[in-house]
């Protein structure tokens, strides 16, 4: 049985007040808040070990490398890898398609094909190639409900010259996830590689890499309960030895000369320098709470808040909801244009009057909003600890805000 209420006793940051109220986290999309086991994995990693990894054979070191290594292994099996030189720890999800954008031997004239949904992190590193490269950049626009427009895309992709297709998992911006196995099966059939960006996807979707047979998988920890400035990047066994890695120096190499050095395999190859061991702790933590929880289940509890919350915000009148009406298709997320007010007023009083936190503006999709003309949104986002009573709550300030400034 899903219980929020325990689960809620696992966050300390869900003790904080906002003024006199208690405070009610709904922006979930950009930043997940962190359990205890979180938290005590950073921390036991600073208070009891604060060794190098894998160099030194003294009692800190050992207990580094066992938890460095450790990590990976529980990011592995989290992610559905075949081995663990395939998980390659970066900063975020953003690093590890800059990784990919800028090791991949992308040349002139070679398309990289994302959809018009993309995260600012899926698209301005294909527009840096663009400029340096002569990359072309060729996008297909998603259905006016946001989902993913698979006709269009079978054209594109069957009429060839596709080099990467560079897509999102599960959209930050409403919620839906695309087609993923069929977008990776047409590809391949046609010659081209796939990276997907699944930083907002692995809290309510069990990823599976080896089963989709994708190329590269982009991760963030942050999103998934766990550490800022932690990700992942997963690269299949068939581009470890040809990608080149983004930065180079110490870990990445075997042996030198003053003229001439060795390269590690993966993935020491692709981590150079001194790595965040303290972070790599937290995120498996991070991971070991998810799959205790289940994103399934996850799943279907953050979509019965979003059915509540959508039903509420429905019945209040003038609300342009963001993506498919169903919320069944939103996920976590519900994102919004109330006509009568201003998204950074209604943010903001949300938050001064009632203690709850969303977000409002772009989302780091302004290409979307700029392409489909849309205003700026009020965006609020679940995690697993998020309640009817809170949704309830949020409905009713809602209300009650549009009702004092009519
Ligand atoms: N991608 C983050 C968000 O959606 C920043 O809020």
């Amino acid at each position: 049985m899903f219980d929020p209420e325990s689960i809620r006793s696992d966050f300390p940051a869900l003790q904080e007040r906002s003024g006199s109220h208690a405070a009610v986290y709904l922006d979930n999309a950009c930043m997940t808040l962190k359990p205890t086991a979180v938290i005590d994995a950073i921390s036991d990693w600073y208070r009891r070990r604060a060794g190098c990894h894998g160099r030194t054979d003294h009692l800190f070191g050992q207990r580094t490398t066992e938890a460095f290594d450790g990590a990976r292994e529980v990011l592995r099996s989290f992610v559905g890898a075949g081995h663990v030189r395939q998980i390659v720890f970066t900063r975020n999800a953003t690093e590890s398609i800059n990784l990919v954008a800028r090791g991949l031997d992308l040349k002139k004239g070679d398309v990289v094909l994302g959809s018009g949904l993309e995260h600012n992190s899926n698209l301005v590193p294909w527009q840096v190639l663009v400029e340096e490269r002569e990359v072309k950049r060729e996008i297909v626009r998603v259905r006016p409900d946001t989902t993913f427009d698979l006709d269009a895309y079978m054209r594109r992709i069957a009429a060839g010259g596709v080099r990467l297709v560079s897509v999102l998992h599960t959209s930050n911006l409403t919620g839906v996830t695309f087609p993923v196995a069929a977008i990776i099966e047409a590809a391949h059939r046609n010659g081209a590689l796939v990276l997907l960006d699944a930083a907002q996807a692995p809290m309510t979707c069990a990823l599976d890499v080896a089963a989709l047979d994708v190329d590269f998988l982009a991760m963030s920890s942050h999103k998934m309960l766990g550490p800022t400035g932690f990700g992942i990047l997963y690269i299949a066994d068939r581009h470890l030895d040809r990608l080149k890695p983004l930065v180079t120096g110490g870990e990445t190499v075997l042996d030198t000369t003053y003229a001439t050095r060795r390269i590690a395999p993966a993935p020491d190859r692709f981590e150079a320098g001194l790595q965040d061991y303290a972070g790599a702790s937290g995120a498996a933590a991070a991971a070991l709470y998810v799959q205790k929880l289940g994103p399934a289940r996850i799943h279907d509890h953050v979509v019965s808040l979003n059915a509540r919350a959508t039903e509420g915000l429905s019945r209040l009148g003038g609300m342009r909801i963001l993506g498919p009406a169903d919320p069944l298709a939103r996920g976590s997320i519900l994102n919004f244009v109330a006509e009568r007010m201003p998204p950074q007023d209604l943010s903001r009083l949300l938050n001064d009057a009632a203690g709850i936190m969303v977000r409002f503006g772009r989302h780091c999709v302004h290409s979307w909003f700029n392409e489909t003309r849309t205003p700026d949104s009020v965006r609020v986002s679940f995690g697993p600890y998020n309640t009817m009573a809170e949704v309830d709550f949020l409905v009713d300030h809602i209300g009650r805000i549009l009702k004092h400034f009519r």
